[in-house]
């Protein structure tokens, strides 16, 4: 495989075009921006971060308030998504734009965006200036979970929540599933069931 070598770029792919909530309902200031570069940065504590220009509107909400959630974008979400990430929280009411409902969370005071299946609320423990952006990185504190996606055993069913992922500029659906955690060294079981073999019940926990 010839490639050819460019000077470094922001180039991670696929990311979440995650729509992060911040801003406070009782003061009229909730807001919705579409986030690309965020991800887990620590499993125990459960860290987070978000990179936001200080130009956004977001950006002096979340500095105040020290709080943001980070909502995961649908299928059916997502002309809403790149709509928040397109236009300021400055002009418009995002969430009445695009007829979204806040949703209380149970830790943090700004609110969640109703129709998204998953939201973690994070308070920020550090503001780290980077260059372009100032990265967010902040605990997760709470997670709120669409009941629909836990089935009786709670067990999470994240692949039925249509995910959408962000790559160099274009949305994807979440395609066709190719494993999972820990299938490339699980022996294919031969004759009676048996536990011999298979990975630790870590249960992709990394
Ligand atoms: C898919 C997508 C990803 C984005 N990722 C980021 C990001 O990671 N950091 C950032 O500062 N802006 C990002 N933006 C741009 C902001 O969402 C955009 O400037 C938004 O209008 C800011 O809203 P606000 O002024 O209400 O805060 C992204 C936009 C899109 C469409």
């Amino acid at each position: 495989m010839a490639k050819q070598k460019w000077k470094g770029g922001a180039l991670i792919a696929p990311v979440p075009p995650a729509m992060i909530s911040c801003g406070n309902e009782a003061d009229g200031t909730a807001n919705i921006i579409t986030i690309a570069w965020t991800g887990i940065v620590n499993t125990v504590p459960p860290k987070t971060y978000i990179s936001v220009r200080p130009s956004r509107h977001s950006y002096g909400l979340i500095k105040q308030s020290g709080e943001f959630a980070i909502n995961l974008t649908t299928a059916s979400l997502v002309r809403h998504a790149d709509y928040c990430g397109v236009y300021t929280g400055a002009k418009v009411n995002k969430f009445e734009k695009c007829g979204l409902h806040t949703e209380e969370a149970s830790e943090i005071s700004c609110p969640l965006i109703a129709e998204s299946p998953l939201s973690l609320e994070c308070r920020v423990t550090d503001v780290i200036p980077m260059g372009s952006h100032d990265m967010f990185l902040a605990d997760i504190v709470a997670v709120r979970v669409d009941e629909n996606l836990i089935d009786n055993d709670g067990k999470l069913h994240l692949d039925k929540a249509k995910l959408v992922a962000f790559a160099h500029g274009e949305y994807f659906a979440l395609g066709e599933k190719l494993g999972t955690f820990g299938y490339s060294v699980k022996k294919k079981k031969k004759g009676p069931p048996s536990k011999q073999g298979t990975p630790k019940k870590s249960q992709g926990k990394k």
